[in-house]
């Protein structure tokens, strides 16, 4: 066996491979992104010539008679993270957590090896970023069962893997993937080879060990998480904690579930002992509930498996000069200008001498079209300055040309509403109207402009 050292360039963003360096990856097309990695590997002289076939020591199966031991689910103690993933932590999985600095990803995962610890199970928890005495400070935070957790201040994998096999945790959490390194590679923790070799040999110690591994990892300005794209493909979750830094909650996001379904989210409110799961994110994203004032208007989006309620909030105002002002937040900008056009056009609103601003409550982002009819309706409501009527809910997708079609989960997004208190529902009947849920009343109509008839011109 001979150890030899090999120089590549490796693309930070696709991970392809060069002998020498350049200016832009030709497999990604991206520019600066080659960095320089020592890889030293072990080779071993085969025995076998070329051409000559080896005989083959493994043999494939009938899918329908591989054994399976049913990979058992624990909760992680935090219901919106079991919610998040699935439907709690599963044995021998690994999970990427992604999150801007200071968002909480520390803190939640410091959070759930506490409750893995009062389940009587064994976490350990390897801080390769913060000191110990850092980590007790936020412990204390937390609540008694966090000072019992077992930390490791550590930054070399082969340390962590160690220690690991010996004390045989039940979750093992690295904070965070960038700050560990392997020695068998040189190049600095977080450089795109050695986050990648660290994660896939935590991926295979989980897998051999049935222990659940949660890594948590850095975001790039883009917001991605930093490192290698192969990152994500390595781990079997992968979950965004986001929210706006100035607001007290986060919404976390599966983006990648081998053992459940995306686009599932959770939400949290962070307080001084830490996050606190929302009972009722709808109560959230909502207004205050004062008295209704022009330009909000309420609708109910299908967030993962659950409905939410989400107070739209648009304000139209005369432009100064030049081109009118378009700015929306959580709201796709092209979604807002076709929607522009189509008041205008359709409906005769005036907008295109207005500056219009958008806001969805709460920081959320609207990504379905079922939330259509509440921006064009906050937006007339604000355009005549005359409040939509309380109570109203607001569910359909605007067609380019007025026509307003039924969404699909109509019932239960009603449900929802009722239950929050809603009274009447304004829908699309383009596609068949929703029937109505108990306790709400349903004011169906074909064409934007009919539905502002009887909000506006009554
Ligand atoms: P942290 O978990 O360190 O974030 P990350 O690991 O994602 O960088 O959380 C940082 C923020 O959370 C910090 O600004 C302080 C705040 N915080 C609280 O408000 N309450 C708490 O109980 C804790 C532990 C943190
Ligand atoms: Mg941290």
């Amino acid at each position: 066996m001979t150890v030899k050292a090999r120089t590549v360039f490796r693309c930070t963003e696709c991970g392809a491979e060069y002998p020498k360096w350049g200016g832009r990856c030709d497999a990604c097309g991206e520019w600066n992104t080659l960095a320089e990695e020592v890889e030293r590997t072990a080779t071993k002289a085969r025995g076998t010539s070329r051409g000559r076939a080896t005989a083959a020591t493994t043999s494939p199966v009938a899918i329908g008679s591989v054994e399976v031991t049913r990979s058992a689910r624990v909760s992680s103690g935090l219901r919106e993270l079991d919610y998040v993933l699935g439907g709690g932590i599963v044995d021998g999985s690994v999970v990427l957590i992604g999150g801007e600095p200071g968002i909480g990803k520390s803190t939640l995962l410091l959070q759930v090896a506490a409750c893995v610890a009062r389940a009587g199970r064994r976490p350990l928890y390897v801080s390769a970023e913060e000191s110990g005495p850092q980590v007790r400070l936020r412990a204390e935070r937390l609540g008694d069962a966090a000072l019992l957790v077992e930390l490791l201040a550590e930054t070399t994998l082969d340390e962590i893997l160690a220690v690991a096999r010996e004390t045989r945790p039940d979750v093992l959490v690295v904070d965070s993937i960038q700050t560990i390194y392997s020695a068998d590679l040189e190049g600095a923790p977080g450089n795109v080879g050695q986050v990648r070799e660290c994660a896939a040999r935590l991926m295979r110690y989980a897998k051999e060990s049935g222990c659940a591994v949660f890594m948590v990892g850095h975001v790039t300005k883009g917001g991605g998480v930093a490192g290698p794209k192969t990152l994500e493909h390595i781990v079997d979750t992968v979950l965004y904690f986001e929210g706006d830094g100035s607001l007290d909650f986060r919404v976390l996001r599966a983006t990648k579930n081998r053992f459940g379904s995306v686009d599932e989210i959770g939400v949290f409110r962070m307080t001084a002992a830490g996050l606190e799961a929302v009972e009722n994110p709808s109560a959230l994203f909502m207004g205050d509930g004062g008295a209704p004032s022009s330009g909000t208007a309420v609708t109910a989006l299908i967030e993962g498996t659950r409905p939410v309620l989400v107070e739209i909030q648009a304000l139209a105002a005369k432009a100064g000069y030049g081109t009118p002002q378009r700015v929306a937040n959580g709201v796709d900008p092209r979604r807002l200008a076709l929607l522009l056009a189509v008041l205008e056009k359709r409906s005769g609103i005036p907008v295109s001498q207005l500056d219009i601003f958008v806001n969805v409550a709460g920081g959320l982002r609207l990504s379905e079209p079922a939330g259509d009819l509440a921006i064009a309706a906050a937006i007339a409501s604000s355009v005549y300055d005359v409040p939509l009527p309380a109570g109203a809910v607001f569910i359909g997708e605007l067609g380019l040309g007025g026509e307003i079609r039924a969404v699909s989960q109509s019932e239960r997004r009603l449900a929802e509403a009722s239950q929050l208190g809603m009274t009447v529902a304004y829908v699309g009947s383009r596609g068949g109207a929703p029937r109505g849920g108990a306790g709400i009343r349903l004011s169906a109509h074909e064409h934007l402009g009919a539905m502002f008839g009887s909000l506006f011109r009554a």
